[in-house]
């Protein structure tokens, strides 16, 4: 008799999936967004995001329905406040799971922590090229967002095709967060072989436009990253002294915000208006590849709901932003290497082995699907977006690369007389136009090659120390105040960019 309940028991065992295949956990996620709402990333934004993951998981009646969440938002103000209270609440017990924070600064002194303790963070921020070291103080940290230095496989990759040599960086430097500095300090690193130069503008300083165009003549690529505004400034500028009728390429780095770029982005409604739409004829945006798929439909609007119920005020509610996306998907790949790690015999507690089945893996996010490199980042896929119809001044996306096997997809849009340098050299002939004889609707890949880029990785990795030329023009107010060098803990997460 016992035998046959023993069988019994097995075949249901064997029968029933979702029997055999649930664990039960109780997980204490601590996240950490800021309170303030003038950030992209902010509570009001991303817990709803995180709560929708959580419900999902739960109702699921599948293999993580068995998990139960308990999350603490914590407030983070983009300089300490989450590695104080990262320390004061794990003077009790300390939390299983850190989502968060996205400052750089911020996630550079919780990330040690978290790492010293071996606890997971994943985070869709920091994003700066120094969180690519997994190797020692950042070892428990996986980005769910692409990083910088993924951004910047886009302009790699671009360059190689085009045959372009030259780049000039230009960047609005706040000296807080330093968003547009971290940016373009993913291309400084990743092209070291190209000639680079480094262009960094104050933020209350005036525009000096004669200068920054001094600086231009001598490149081919001018890559910037700066207010709306700032841009608008020194394309006109670049228009009146005849630079953007070809002979240079000009890009914007606008990743996250979506209602910046594109369309009307020219548009001031002065008199202006005009030369800038000409101007912008040859400035092209690179920002990241947006995807849906039928379900993010559901998350969208419920998104719109929760932020409209929290009284947030927002033009553009319908639009998921990649750190809702990234902390949703945060929440699966982590119940995914947990269960994983669970099945195999390892506790929550096991937060190295955790984290490492976090990595090198792809899952299906909330927009599609996610691929975590080997380091435990995100691969990145990234749209350039150009200016196709000049008499109307819009915007269309032209490309897309997809960083997982490093190639270009080129749509109908593409021009590629628009990406050739006029008087100098001839586009290189490798960046075919053709749409493979399929019709309109038909793509044309490049590939890349992957290696190529690992390549550089390694090169990069040696060769860092002799960058080829780094013009580091300083304002006169960065001269005289050292001191508020010194308060950005510019070494706190090592930053080689202005060190150079
Ligand atoms: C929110 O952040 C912005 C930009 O960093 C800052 O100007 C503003 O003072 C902050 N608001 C509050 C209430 O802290
Ligand atoms: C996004 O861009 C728009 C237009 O430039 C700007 O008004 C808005 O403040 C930006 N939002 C954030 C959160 O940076
Ligand atoms: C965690 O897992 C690793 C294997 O990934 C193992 O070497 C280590 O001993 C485990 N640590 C604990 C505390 O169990
Ligand atoms: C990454 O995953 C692939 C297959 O999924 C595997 O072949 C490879 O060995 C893994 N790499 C590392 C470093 O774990
Ligand atoms: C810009 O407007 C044009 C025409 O209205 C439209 O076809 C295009 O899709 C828009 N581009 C973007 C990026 O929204
Ligand atoms: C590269 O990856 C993208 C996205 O996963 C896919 O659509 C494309 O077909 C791939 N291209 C090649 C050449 O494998």
């Amino acid at each position: 008799m016992p035998y046959f309940t023993t069988l019994f028991v097995y075949f249901l065992m064997v029968l029933n999936p979702v029997m055999t295949n649930t664990i039960t956990e109780d997980i204490d996620v601590l996240v950490f967004l800021p309170q303030n709402n003038s950030f992209l990333f902010s509570h009001a934004r991303v817990a709803p995001a995180i709560r929708y993951a959580q419900q999902r998981l739960k109702a699921d009646r599948g293999q993580y329905s068995g998990f139960s969440f308990n999350i603490h938002f914590e407030n983070s103000d983009c300089d300490s406040d989450a590695l104080f209270n990262l320390v004061d609440r794990s003077c009790g017990q300390k939390p299983d799971l850190i989502l968060g924070p996205v400052c750089e600064y911020e996630a550079a002194a919780v990330v040690r922590v978290a790492s010293h303790w071996k606890i997971p963070v994943i985070s869709a921020g920091a994003l700066a090229t120094a969180f690519r070291d997994k190797n020692t103080e950042y070892s428990h940290l996986t980005r769910i967002a692409p990083s910088y230095v993924k951004m910047a496989e886009t302009f790699s990759a671009m360059f190689e095709h085009l045959s372009w040599k030259s780049a000039l960086l230009l960047y609005e430097d706040d000296k807080r967060e330093r968003n547009c500095y971290f940016t373009l300090e993913g291309v400084f690193h990743l092209m070291a072989d190209h000639n680079i130069k480094t262009y960094p503008i104050s933020e209350e300083d005036p525009l000096n436009t004669d200068d920054v165009i001094q600086n231009i003549y001598d490149t081919e690529v001018v890559i910037m990253c700066m207010g709306a505004d700032k841009i608008r400034e020194i394309m006109l500028a670049a228009h009146r002294r005849q630079l953007t009728k070809g002979s240079y390429m000009f890009f914007n780095v606008e990743l996250f915000n979506a209602t910046s770029y594109g369309n009307g982005s020219w548009k001031r409604g002065d008199k202006y208006d005009n030369d800038a739409r000409q101007a912008y004829a040859s400035l092209n945006t690179v920002t990241l590849l947006r995807t849906v798929k039928p379900d993010f439909e559901s998350f969208s609007r419920e998104m719109s709901k929760s932020m409209k119920r929290s009284g947030l005020y927002c033009k553009d509610c319908e639009n998921v932003n990649m750190f809702m996306e990234g902390f949703h998907d945060a929440m699966l790949l982590y119940a995914i290497a947990l269960h994983e790690a669970m099945k195999n015999g390892y506790t929550k507690m096991n937060g190295t082995e955790i984290t490492s089945r976090m990595w090198n893996r792809t899952f299906e996010g909330i927009a599609g699907q996610v691929s975590m490199d080997v380091n435990g980042d995100r691969n990145g896929d990234f749209s350039l977006m150009a200016m196709t119809d000049v008499v109307a001044g819009t915007y269309e996306v032209v490309a897309n690369y997809f960083g997982v096997n490093g190639t270009f997809q080129l749509l109908p849009a593409f021009n590629i007389d628009h990406f050739t340098l006029r008087g100098r050299h001839k586009a290189h002939p490798e960046m075919p136009e053709k749409s493979c004889g399929l019709g309109v609707s038909a793509l044309t890949g490049v590939i890349v090659g992957a290696v190529l880029g690992t390549v550089m990785l390694i090169a990069f990795y040696f060769f860092r120390k002799n960058y080829r030329i780094t013009i580091e023009r300083r304002t006169h107010g960065e001269e005289c105040d050292s001191g508020k060098h010194r308060q950005l803990r510019e070494d706190s997460i090592r930053s080689h960019f202005s060190a150079a």
